[in-house]
Parts: C-alpha cells; structure tokens; sequence
C-alpha cells in the first residue's frame, strides 16, 4: 500500500522553521512530504533544507515550466491526500480566504478538493485584528481545519494567541485526521435527513417570531454523518451556523414549510429532527405591513404548527427505519422527555437541559441524555462536534443491526 501523501505549504514567518521539524516526523511516521513554499518563507528557511528533509524537490514558483511539465499544479494539489499549511501566515489566510491565486502556494489550494489543515503563526494583533478574525470565519465556513494556533511567547516579544502549535502536536492532529479519512466510512450508502436552525414564523411581511436556536447541533450532526459517507438531506430554518459541507441543503423559513420539505425528501434510512420548530404561528399574517396605531397595541392570534416529528413516526409506509428526535427541556429533563418520545412515536429521544444558565442554546458545550426503548443513558458534557461524531456511530449500528435483522 502506498504511504499518505501530504503536500506541505510553508508560508512566511519565523514559525517557517518549526516546518523543518514537522517533515522530519512526518516521515518518521511513514508518510510521503511533498513541500511547497512561498517567497517569503525562502526568507526565513532555505528550500535546500526543506528538501533535503523531505528527500523530494520543493516547488516554489506558480510558472516553473519544467515542474509544469511534469506534474501540473492541479494534479499536485490532487495527489496528496491531505494538503497542510504550516505556517499559515496572515497573508496566506487572506489568500485563502478570499479565493486569491496569485503563486503556487494560494493556487494549489484553491485547485484543490483534497481536506485543508492550517496552523496559523502570526503577531497577536494580527491574529485578533477584525480583518484576521473574518478570514478565520470564512475559512471554517469552508471546511478547512485549524491547528491551533497557540498562546504564549511570540518572537516579536508579545503573549497571547498566535504562536503556531509544535510539530509534535501538528504531526499527531495530521495522524488522526489521516486515519478518519482512510478509515471504513459506516454509513456509506445511506440516505439521512437532517432537521436544524430555527423556524421563523411571519407576523407580517417584515415580523416575526423565532427562537435562539443557532443550528449549530444540527449542523454538527449532518457534518458527521457526511463524514461518515452518508448522504446527507439537511433541511434548514434561517440559522446562524455555517451550513455542513457536503450536504444536500433546503432552506425553509416557517414550520409548514419544514414539513412539506421533510416528507418530499422521504423515503430515508434514519431522519433526525434537530431544529427548534415554532409550536405556533400568527394566525392570519398580515399581507401588509401592520401600522402602528396610536394609542392601540395589536393582538396576534395563533394556531397550532404541525408537529414535524410525530408526523414522520406516524408515518406507515414510508416510516424512516430511525427516527430521532430531540427534547429541549428546561425542567424535569429526563422524564419529560421520556413522556415525549412516547407522544411522537420517535424510536430515539436526545434530551438537553437548555435553561438559560447552561449556556447550550447558543453555545459551542452540550450534555445530552439518549433515550430508547431500553432506557435513558446520560453521556458527560461534550462539545456538539463530539456528540455529533458519537451519534453517528450509533446511527451506523443501530442500522447495520437493522440490516442484520432482515
Ligand atoms: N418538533 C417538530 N415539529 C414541531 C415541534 C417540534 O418536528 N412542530 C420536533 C423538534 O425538532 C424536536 C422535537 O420535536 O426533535 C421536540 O421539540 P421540543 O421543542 O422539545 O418539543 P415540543 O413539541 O415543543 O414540546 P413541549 O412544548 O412540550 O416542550
């Protein structure tokens, strides 16, 4: 078999240096190194060492006729299975972010569909600087994964965040994340809807009620579904969380329109319902926009929404084999949610406390109870990712014991 591939892209710094380190592990631990630097990490490491360390050619130049000839920047980028930026300087993240391909480094990484692991290193106020921050947002936005950085020291005199992570711990996330790709995708084949974000039910054509939902469990959820191979439907109310990569995605804004959405995309292997559904909607919303009347305050008038969860566990023939569903509770967790797992006809029931004071709704932490047929299991407060990722596996047993039963 053929060892990983990881084309490395140094970028200008003083970090520059710590990439020497970084090859020489990487190859310790068997993997291929293919370097790539820019201009201005020449300033600060020499492509001799750099190759020397690598044992392979550095590419350096975007119009380097003869690497051109011999493998485009296309197919470099391609080949690798993983693409590493370590450093990733200020300027290279801008690049990246904004989609610039000016030398060979920003090219490859925008020619690529390979994963992208960056480890920033720059000066603290480069790093917490608005301009820096928007780029890292727009970066996650699109998939690509941050090793570190680090706080501390900084060669310029500073402390704070931005020291670029040790070798050590940038070739151990580089390990693990080679090994999530290779490893044997458990819900490859498979079909699975996801429900997240908030509703936003209309008052009026600029009004509406909605909820503090960010769909950020959802979002999580859907990314490690993708991430095991499944093919994702992810049906989603205005929410502030970025989108899951990958995904096949519909936008809804109100409740019924999550419902329609929701049964058009049946049938399904398993269908998650994470989004916080208004209960009700304005009766009668305004078609214009309601004026303010002095002296007078509106009354709305609500009817009930469908409930998205029940309707889908009711469902005969086209009944997902997994249906899940989630309970926001603020009091009396485990048992309301017990009680309302019986009441959607749900096979499983994720219940989290989400009273003010514990930061969930919103926040990046969740504690869930799983509730099933067999009882209620308590899992130890987690971040979202890591529920997402431990709900998936079951997800992928739950359904190969299914497919084992048949
Ligand atoms: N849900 C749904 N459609 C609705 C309301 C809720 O699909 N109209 C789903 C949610 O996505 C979640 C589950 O039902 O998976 C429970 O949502 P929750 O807001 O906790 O329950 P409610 O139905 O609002 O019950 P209660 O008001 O008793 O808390």
């Amino acid at each position: 078999m053929k060892p990983p591939h990881i084309l490395l892209v140094i970028s200008g710094g003083i970090a520059a240096y710590k990439s020497l380190e970084l090859i020489r592990r990487l190859r310790t631990m068997g993997y291929d190194v293919t370097p790539v630097m820019t201009k201005a990490a020449e300033e600060f490491v020499t492509p001799l060492s750099v190759s020397a360390l690598a044992g392979r050619k550095v590419y350096q130049d975007l119009f380097d006729l003869t690497s051109e000839a011999e493998m485009g920047h296309i197919e470099l980028s391609r080949s690798a299975d993983l693409l590493v930026v370590a450093p990733a300087s200020a300027d290279l993240m801008a690049k990246m972010a904004t989609g610039l391909a000016n030398d060979l480094a920003s090219t490859l990484l925008l020619a690529t569909d390979t994963p992208v692991m960056i480890a920033p290193a720059m000066n603290v106020r480069m790093w917490t600087h608005p301009a820096t921050q928007r780029n890292i947002k727009a970066l996650k936005n699109d998939g690509i994964e941050f090793i570190g950085p680090a706080h501390g020291d900084m060669a310029c005199g500073e402390h704070g965040p931005g020291r670029m992570t040790e070798p050590e711990e940038i070739a151990s996330a580089i390990e693990q994340k080679l090994t999530a790709l290779g490893a044997e995708k458990m819900l490859a084949g498979r079909h699975i809807l996801v429900t997240s974000g908030p509703t936003h039910e209309p008052i009026d054509p600029v009004r509406y009620i909605a909820n503090r939902s960010s769909g950020a469990q959802g979002s999580a959820i859907a990314n490690a579904l993708i991430a095991q191979g499944a093919e994702v439907t992810f049906i989603t109310g205005p929410a502030e969380a970025p989108a899951p990569i990958g995904a096949r995605i519909v936008e809804i804004q109100s409740a019924q329109e999550m419902h329609d959405a929701v049964h058009a995309a049946l049938p399904v292997d398993a269908a998650i319902f994470a989004a916080a559904v208004a209960d009700w909607r304005v009766k009668d919303a305004a078609s214009e926009k309601i004026k303010k009347q002095a002296g007078e305050s509106p009354s709305l008038t609500f009817t009930e929404n469908p409930d998205i969860l029940a309707s889908v566990s009711a469902l005969d023939e086209q009944r997902p084999p997994l249906v899940i569903g989630f309970a926001a509770e603020t009091e009396n967790v485990i048992e309301n949610a017990t009680a309302k797992r019986l009441r959607k006809g749900c096979d499983w029931i994720i219940a989290n406390d989400v009273s003010p004071d514990t930061g969930i709704m919103g926040g990046h932490k969740n504690t869930v109870t799983v509730i099933t047929d067999d009882g209620a299991v308590s899992w130890e407060k987690m971040s979202k990712k890591a529920v997402a990722a431990r709900l998936a596996q079951d997800i992928a047993q739950h359904l190969q014991g299914c497919d084992d039963r048949d």
